[in-house]
């Protein structure tokens, strides 16, 4: 895949980065209202019980902020913070390792968790549940099952897609919390703090022009951030006019909504090919050469929230304000 600008996928850069700019501690954790002080009650709660925390699912978007808001649940939990990913966990024996050494009240971090194993999955819910493990040992007729006990954890899952967890899973989550994309003015102070801790003063004009294209999305804030401050830095300033901000936006190819050229190609697409629609997502995927799960998990999310894309049940069609944006309103009549 094309190494693109805007992709809410983590890139090698970022993880790099990203380390040194998450917020550690739940008041630090900028917008999500809702989530956060769900998640303040329950975690003020366990604590005075004395007990680890329910398990809890984070559903959303990539680049929302699941890893990060999962490391503050252990720390706010003042608890062990052990983390994996779906595709990680290959056989039970994996599973049952990490689950044994975990140590009482720990978070256990499964990312990507829609892509366990069923066979994983179903080691996973006693475990959830009753907090022990049955492995089986040996072969043939001498195998025998035997029961662990695990110390009490917590789990918390994180997946891009949560309508892909069978319901026994889901339904061992005490907690599901979704993040939602963030609003502007959030956005535009991530993007101080960011600023703060790359040591680059970032005004309001220039934190908001970076907000309004960051298609809500912390992750790609933090990036379009570090790119302008390339320009500014080339440019031997040590904050980030708005001019500048302005043109690096500019070069970087993104418009005012914080589209690229894939979403213009995915929208005129569908608006050329297919006349607007309905167009299934395969034949949408195979017009401009991206994975259907790529535009479904990472694409098409931000262009259903902002209105230039509709969901029917015969496939997607775009919006007449898609036509609009576009300036394509001829068209749309014809
Ligand atoms: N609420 C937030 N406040 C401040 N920064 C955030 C917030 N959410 C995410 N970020 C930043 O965005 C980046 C991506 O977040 P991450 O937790 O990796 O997203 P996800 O796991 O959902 O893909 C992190 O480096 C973090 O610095
Ligand atoms: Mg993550």
């Amino acid at each position: 895949m094309e190494d693109r600008m805007l992709s809410s996928e983590e890139s090698h850069e970022d993880a790099a980065i990203e380390l040194s700019l998450r917020p550690e501690r739940l008041k630090e954790y900028i917008g999500q209202t809702a989530v956060k002080d769900n998640l303040n009650v329950f975690i003020k709660a366990a604590r005075l019980r004395n007990e680890p925390l329910d398990h809890v699912l984070l559903y959303g978007p990539p680049g929302l902020g699941k890893t990060t808001l999962a490391a503050i649940i252990a720390k706010e939990m003042d608890v062990g913070f052990r983390t994996t990913s779906g595709p990680a966990i290959e056989r039970p024996g994996d599973l049952a390792a990490i689950l044994t050494s975990l140590e009482a009240g720990d978070v256990l971090f499964i990312d990507e968790i829609h892509r366990l194993s069923r066979a994983i999955e179903e080691i996973l819910y006693s475990a959830m549940e009753d907090f022990c493990l049955d492995i089986v040992i040996g072969k043939g007729d001498t195998a025998r099952s035997v029961r662990l006990e695990l110390p009490p954890f917590t789990l918390v899952g994180a997946t891009t897609r949560a309508g892909s967890l069978s319901s026994p899973l889901r339904d061992r989550f005490g907690v599901m919390a979704r993040l939602e994309y963030y609003q502007e003015s959030d956005l535009k102070e991530i993007v101080k703090r960011t600023g703060d801790v790359f040591g680059v003063t970032v005004g309001d004009e220039s934190a908001e022009e970076i907000a309004r294209r960051s298609r809500g999305t912390p992750r790609i804030a933090n990036r379009l951030l570090k790119r302008v401050r390339d320009f500014a830095q080339v440019e031997g300033m040590d904050h980030i006019p708005v001019q500048t901000a302005h043109k690096a936006l500019e070069l970087l190819q993104i418009d005012r909504l914080g589209l690229d050229h894939i979403d213009h190609k995915l929208l005129q697409g569908i608006i050329h090919i297919y006349k607007g629609g309905p167009v299934g997502l395969e034949a949408i995927a195979a017009s401009i050469g991206e994975e259907s799960e790529t535009i479904e998990d990472v694409y098409e999310p931000y262009l259903l929230q902002v209105g230039l894309l509709q969901r029917t049940p015969r496939g997607r069609m775009v919006t007449p304000k898609a036509y609009e944006y576009f300036g394509l309103e001829d068209i749309q009549r014809t």
